[in-house]
């Protein structure tokens, strides 16, 4: 079969990225896809076990940030296309560390820009450069109103700080040098093979293991939920059909108060693992709140809506069963990622 395609997609071996190589491999036989990772602490091969000996799949082991590497391979591959997720994730860390955040989804970023760019600059018809955002960018709201694409960015945690700056460099990329480029922001995703120190992942590991469930404060934070195989469908109708230069909002349409969603985790878990009901709740602790922590986040996703057709397929509560059961029945994934260094993280953030 003919290549249509070179996809590169970074960060393909951590919790989004993992999703979207998967259906990237297994929906578009004639594209190549190469999962570009570093396998940090979030990045996991495991993930892609069903598809990792596909024929239009490979796996290079590589740092954004090594300048050279990155060139070269640049060079060697002649990627037409980039979807770019690779960063660092978790706003506790960027909270302790946060020069990691900048290195990785700043600087990384400019040099996946600059290898593109110089890859393509003489002729970019076809080409595109998709960076993956998030809607934290946006800052925090208050009780009312929702995100829209022409909401100031107004971030606040060094994480969405770092996540700003990127989308800054990207939309400047497009203006200087005409690089064809696309940007999605979108709202907290679930599912399975989310690393857990994420607040559904690692209430689920806690409620199986008879752990505190540590709510940050009052627990009367706002977010707004979205299943990740629909932010992966998402992220391929954009590739496709997204208008370049465009940024388009993802959300789940799904908007709750952390301590109302992890009351249904509770009673879901209550019943998947047969025990009496309200059991789980009482794991619930209330401990120091995060430093900058955020009100609200909703997204308004209408654009993708009405110009691409997209809206989330499944319910809130059919998505976390789904998500609930993929932990119960993968306790092997479970516990290898929570060996080792989990112990060490979870001692600092938590004791
Ligand atoms: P994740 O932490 O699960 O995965 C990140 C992946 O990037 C890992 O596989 C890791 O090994 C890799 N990586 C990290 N540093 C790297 C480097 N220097 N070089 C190469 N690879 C590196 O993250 P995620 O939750 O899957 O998020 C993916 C993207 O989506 C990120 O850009 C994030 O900002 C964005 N996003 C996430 C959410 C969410 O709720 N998780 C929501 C909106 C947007
Ligand atoms: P998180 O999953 O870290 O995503 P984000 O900070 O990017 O929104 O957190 C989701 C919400 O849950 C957020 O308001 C912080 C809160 N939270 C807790 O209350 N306890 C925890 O242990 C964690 C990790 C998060």
């Amino acid at each position: 079969m003919s290549i249509k395609k070179k996809v590169l997609i970074t960060g393909g071996a951590g919790f989004i990225g993992s999703h979207v190589v998967r259906l990237f491999v297994k929906k578009y036989p004639n594209y190549h896809i190469f999962n570009l990772d570093a396998l940090t602490y979030a990045g996991n091969l495991e993930n892609l076990t069903d598809i990792e000996k596909a024929p239009n799949y490979t796996f290079i082991k590589g740092d954004i940030t090594d300048e050279n590497f990155i060139e070269k391979i640049f060079e060697s591959h002649k990627f037409d296309s980039v979807i770019h997720l690779a960063a660092e994730s978790h706003v506790d860390r960027s909270i302790k560390d946060p020069l990691a955040f900048v290195k990785t989804n700043v600087i990384g970023t400019m040099i996946l820009l600059n290898a593109f760019k110089r890859c393509w600059s003489e002729n970019f018809k076809d080409k595109l450069f998709y960076h993956i955002s998030t809607d934290e960018v946006y800052g925090t709201l208050g009780d009312t109103g929702l995100f829209t694409e022409s909401t100031s960015y107004d971030p606040n945690s060094p994480y969405s700080a770092s996540k700003a700056s990127s989308d800054h460099f990207v939309r400047a990329y497009g203006e200087t040098y005409n690089l064809p480029y696309v940007i999605s922001n979108c709202s907290n995703n679930y599912g399975q093979n989310q690393f857990p120190e994420k607040l559904i992942p690692l209430f689920i590991n806690n409620i199986i293991h008879n752990k505190p469930l540590p709510v940050y404060g009052d627990g009367n934070y706002t977010r707004d939920w979205l299943y990740v195989k629909d932010h992966a469908i998402a992220i391929d109708l954009i590739f496709h059909n997204g208008k370049e230069s465009e940024t388009y909002n993802i959300g789940g349409f799904n908007e709750w108060k952390n301590i109302d969603l992890v009351k249904l985790l509770c009673t879901q878990m209550d019943t998947k693992l047969n025990r009496k009901k309200g059991s789980s709740e009482k794991l619930i602790t209330f401990v120091k709140d995060r430093p900058g922590h955020d009100l609200r986040y909703a997204i308004d996703a209408s654009k993708i809506n009405k110009e691409l057709g997209w809206k989330p397929s499944v319910t809130f509560e059919e998505g976390l069963e789904k998500t609930i059961e993929w932990y119960l029945n993968n306790e092997d994934w479970l516990n290898s990622v929570t060996s080792g260094s989990y112990k060490l993280y979870y001692q600092n953030q938590y004791s």
